[in-house]
């Protein structure tokens, strides 16, 4: 076992925490530029076994713009049978691999006394791709908040409350920044405006990736 990358220095520490609203944190930097490519690599490993795929949306079976793929026991899945957790990839049938641990180091950094994280959502955007606003609400606990990891190009992040109609607010978030969705912000409204192209040289097919972090079942 590598030492944990808490104690190892490479997490943390190196911004202030924010609170952009209630229970939304922004933890600026989390990872460092080792950290960061650490991680990319994991991912790029893990979609070796578990190939990004294009979900689509319920019902219309129109495509999203970003492809996906998980890490972890359970899978975020939408087709034109709706949204929900599967625990196998819709292309190849087999199970998920792993979360990185260093994804799961966020999370315990960050997501207090949640139980672990069942589900690692990962979100690849192109240079055109974005994600509009929506809550993240398929899962049976909502105690434990969401954690979302950005690597890569910069993006432009959108939140507001609970309800779609709420004032929102944007936020540039950078290669290596973490958000926290918890508390009273568990199911606040959010989504990704656009991309910045070019603006990280991290990925070597540039774009953007977001892991998102969460736990599905209410903990045993
Ligand atoms: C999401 O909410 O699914 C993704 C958010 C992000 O890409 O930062
Ligand atoms: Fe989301």
């Amino acid at each position: 076992m590598a030492a944990d990358p808490l104690s190892a220095g490479l997490l943390g520490g190196l911004e202030p925490t924010v609170e952009l609203a209630p229970g939304l944190l922004l933890a600026r930097s989390f990872f460092d530029a080792p950290a960061q490519r650490r991680l990319a690599a994991d991912v790029a490993q893990a979609a070796q076994a578990a190939p990004f795929f294009r979900p689509r949306m319920p019902c219309s079976g129109k495509p999203f713009s970003v492809l996906m793929t998980n890490c972890g026991e359970l899978g975020w899945i939408s087709d034109e049978s709706g949204y929900r957790y599967e625990p196998r990839h819709p292309a190849t049938g087999a199970s998920f691999p792993p979360i990185p641990a260093l994804a799961l180091s966020a999370w315990r950094a960050l997501a207090g006394a949640a139980p672990a994280p069942q589900a690692c959502l990962v979100n690849y955007y192109d240079a055109g791709a974005r994600m509009g606003l929506h809550r993240d609400a398929d899962e049976g606990d909502f105690l434990a908040p969401v954690v979302s990891i950005s690597l890569g190009d910069d993006a432009l992040f959108r939140y507001g409350g609970a309800n779609r109609s709420d004032r929102t607010k944007s936020v540039r978030l950078r290669s290596g920044d973490v958000v926290v969705l918890g508390g009273p912000s568990r199911l606040a409204f959010h989504g990704i405006d656009r991309i910045y192209p070019a603006t990280s040289g991290l990925l070597p097919q540039g774009g953007r990736l977001n892991l998102t972090l969460r736990r599905v079942s209410p903990p045993p």
